[in-house]
C-alpha cells in the first residue's frame, strides 16, 4: 500500500455506526473482546439485541467488569465468558466442551480478533507451549484452528458466518520467506517458526500476510459460510505495547501515527459494518465496505501458487492438532 493510499483510507470519513436489531436471535462469539477493536465491537454488538453475546479472552476478571457494565446499560443482554488462550492449544481444543456445558450448540457469527505485534525492537523468537512462534500461533494458527473447531457450531446456523481481523500491514510484508520456501522445497510452516530465521520486526506484517493467504483460500473450502476479512486501519489500542519507544520514534513516527490514526471505536466499526451487512464473502473489507487487497504478490502467480501451498500445509497442520477437524473443507 502507498503512503497515500494509506493516508486517503485513513481519513475516508466512516459511515455510523450500524442501527437495528440486526443480531436477533442471533449468537456471536468474539475473540481479544476486553480491548480495543474487539471491545468497541461488542458495545456496538449490545444494542443489537444478540441472543447471546459469548465473550472470548484470556483476561476474564477485567472482562467481567465491561459484561457487568455493559448489562446495566442493555438489562436483556445475555453475555457468556469463557477463558481462551490463543497460545495454549488446549484451551482452543476445550472451548467446544464449554460451550456446550453452557447449553450452546450454535453460532451465527465468529470474530477472530484477537492478536498481537510484538513491537519494534529486534528480540529473539518466543515459542509458545506448543512449539509455535509466538506471534505466528497467535495471529495465523490460532484464528484457524479455533474456527475450524466451531465448525459443527456455525454448521447449526442458516447463516452462518466468520471474520478475520486482518491488517492493511500485509501489503507491505516482505514475501521473501515464503518465496524461498517454496523455491526450495521447504515448508513454510517450519520457516516461520524457526528461532534462526525470525525477524521480530517484520513477523508482524508477515503474519497478517498468512492470515490472508488463509482466509483467501478458506472462503473457496468453507462456500456456506460467509467469511470476511476486515482491516479496521490504524487505530489507537492498546497493540502498541510492546513497542520501544526510540527517541527517533517518538520524533519521526509517532506524531505521523498519532495524525492519521482512528480511534478504537472507528477502528471497531470495520467490523461490526461486515458482521451487519456483508452478504457474501469478501477477502478484504476496509473503511466499512468491500473493499481489495493492495498486495500485488498476493494476486500474481507467485503469490496464487504459494498461498495454495500454504494452505496446503496449514490444513495438515491443524490436523495434526486436532485430528478429523478439516473433514468439513471442499479443496
Ligand atoms: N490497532 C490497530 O491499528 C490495528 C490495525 C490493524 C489490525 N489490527 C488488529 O486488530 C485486532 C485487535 O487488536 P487491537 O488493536 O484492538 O489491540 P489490543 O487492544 O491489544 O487488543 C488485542 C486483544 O487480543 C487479545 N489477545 C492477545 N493475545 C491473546 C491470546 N494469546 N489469547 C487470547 N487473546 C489474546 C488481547 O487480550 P489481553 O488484553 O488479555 O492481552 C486483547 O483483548 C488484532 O488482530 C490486530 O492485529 C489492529
Amino acid at each position: 500500500m502507498t503512503l497515500w493510499t494509506f493516508i486517503g483510507r485513513q481519513w475516508t470519513r466512516l459511515p455510523p455506526v450500524p442501527k437495528g436489531d440486526y443480531l436477533k436471535d442471533k449468537v456471536v462469539l468474539i475473540t481479544g473482546a476486553n480491548s480495543g477493536v474487539g471491545l468497541e465491537s461488542v458495545k456496538h454488538f449490545s444494542h443489537a439485541s444478540p441472543s447471546r453475546l459469548i465473550l472470548a479472552v484470556r483476561s476474564v476478571e477485567p472482562t467481567e467488569k465491561i459484561l457487568a457494565e455493559l448489562q446495566s446499560l442493555h438489562t436483556e443482554l445475555k453475555g457468556e465468558i469463557i477463558f481462551l488462550d490463543l497460545n495454549d492449544l488446549a484451551s482452543i481444543k476445550a472451548f467446544p466442551e464449554e460451550l456446550k456445558k453452557r447449553g450452546i450448540d450454535k453460532i451465527d457469527v465468529l470474530i477472530n480478533n484477537a492478536g498481537i505485534n510484538p513491537g519494534n525492537g529486534d528480540k529473539p523468537a518466543e515459542i509458545t507451549k506448543d512449539g509455535y512462534e509466538k506471534t505466528f500461533q497467535t495471529n495465523v494458527l490460532s484464528p484457524f484452528l479455533f474456527s475450524l473447531i466451531l465448525l459443527p457450531f456455525l454448521e447449526q446456523s442458516s447463516k452462518p458466518k466468520i471474520i478475520f481481523v486482518g491488517s492493511g500491514l500485509h501489503t507491505s510484508a516482505d514475501t521473501t520467506p515464503i518465496q524461498e520456501s517454496i523455491n526450495q522445497g521447504k515448508s513454510i510452516v517450519k520457516v516461520f517458526n524457526d528461532k534462526e530465521s525470525f525477524d521480530n520486526i517484520k513477523i508482524y506484517g508477515r503474519s497478517k500476510l498468512l492470515l490472508q493467504m488463509i482466509t483467501r483460500q478458506l472462503i473457496t473450502s468453507l462456500p456456506s459460510i460467509t467469511i470476511v476479512t476486515v482491516s479496521p486501519g490504524l487505530a489507537i489500542t492498546k497493540l502498541g505495547r510492546d513497542f520501544n519507544f526510540s527517541l527517533g520514534f517518538i520524533i519521526f513516527g509517532a506524531p505521523f501515527m498519532l495524525l492519521n490514526a482512528r480511534s478504537a471505536e472507528k477502528g471497531a466499526r470495520n467490523i461490526t459494518s461486515a458482521v451487519a451487512s456483508a452478504d457474501q464473502s469478501y477477502d478484504y473489507w476496509s473503511e466499512c465496505a468491500p473493499s481489495y487487497s493492495e498486495s500485488s504478490w498476493l494476486s500474481s502467480g507467485k503469490g496464487i501458487q504459494a498461498t495454495k501451498v500454504f494452505f496446503k500445509e496449514m490444513v495438515d497442520e491443524v490436523d495434526k492438532i486436532s485430528p478429523g477437524i478439516t473433514k468439513g473443507l471442499t479443496e
